[in-house]
């Protein structure tokens, strides 16, 4: 167990350090959420340090902090609505780069970001590659005035509904302000009508099905790094 998770570690720092490649100086870069992301920020933070001109837009609270802790400028989408390059993690992906995202609770303004980006790299561990995406329980972002409603809602389309709570038992609190539902669907058939359905459902501000977004995923697989890039 304690191996597997040092060899887990091991992959997100290389799948990490092989995203770093796409990043050129003059580049606004969207800085992702979570263990792989964060690995990608100090790195990147590294490379500032050696002259890399970057400005970097966080997809969380979480991650500006370590950026700037470490030394990395930052913008705002309100500067700049335009990324040229954001690097994340994701928690599955299946073969057509579909991704489950939101285990780290940043989904929707990682979604907003990706949304906004030109090339979205994802890096991950092995672990995250799947025939089908559903294993892991799909993060919904919620306002809370809809959370009763939404929660029958999904739990209609087959899914166990929980709602995220934090080690004190109280409701996990996203960075803008709302609610998590984790929903446990198993393996979804038909991931883009989920995606769609989700969408559609009043309450729900975001999903965590990245759909069509992400354009390369770097998987580390022990000492080898597997590319895949979607096909348009
Ligand atoms: C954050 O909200 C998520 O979308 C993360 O990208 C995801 O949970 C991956 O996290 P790790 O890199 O820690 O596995």
């Amino acid at each position: 167990m304690a191996t597997d998770l040092r060899r887990a570690d091991q992959e997100k720092e290389a799948a990490a350090r092989a995203s770093l490649r796409f990043i050129k100086s003059g580049q606004v870069v969207g800085l992702g959420t979570g263990s792989t992301a964060a690995s990608f920020i100090r790195l990147l933070a590294e490379q500032v340090k050696n002259g890399l001109l970057i400005r970097g837009i966080p997809t969380s609270v979480r991650s500006r902090e370590l950026a700037e802790s470490l030394g990395i400028p930052l913008t705002t989408l309100d500067e700049s609505q335009e990324i040229d390059v954001t690097v994340d993690g994701a928690d599955e992906v299946d073969p057509e780069l579909r991704l489950i995202k939101g285990g780290g609770g940043a989904l929707l303004r990682e979604k907003v970001v990706a949304s906004a980006t030109k090339y979205l790299v994802i890096v991950a561990d092995a672990a995250k590659q799947v025939p089908r995406l559903g294993k892991f329980p799909l993060p919904v972002e919620v306002i809370r005035f809809a959370q009763a409603l939404v929660a029958k809602k999904i739990a209609a389309l087959g899914a166990d509904v929980r709602l995220r709570l934090q080690a004190n038992g109280t409701p996990y609190v996203t960075d803008e302000s709302n609610h998590i539902f984790d929903c446990r669907f198993g393996e979804i058939a038909d991931a883009d009508n989920l995606a769609r359905q989700l969408s559609d459902m009043p309450g729900i501000v975001e999903h965590g099905l990245f759909i069509g977004m992400a354009s390369t995923v770097l998987l580390a697989k022990g000492d080898e790094i597997v590319e895949l890039h979607r096909q348009h």
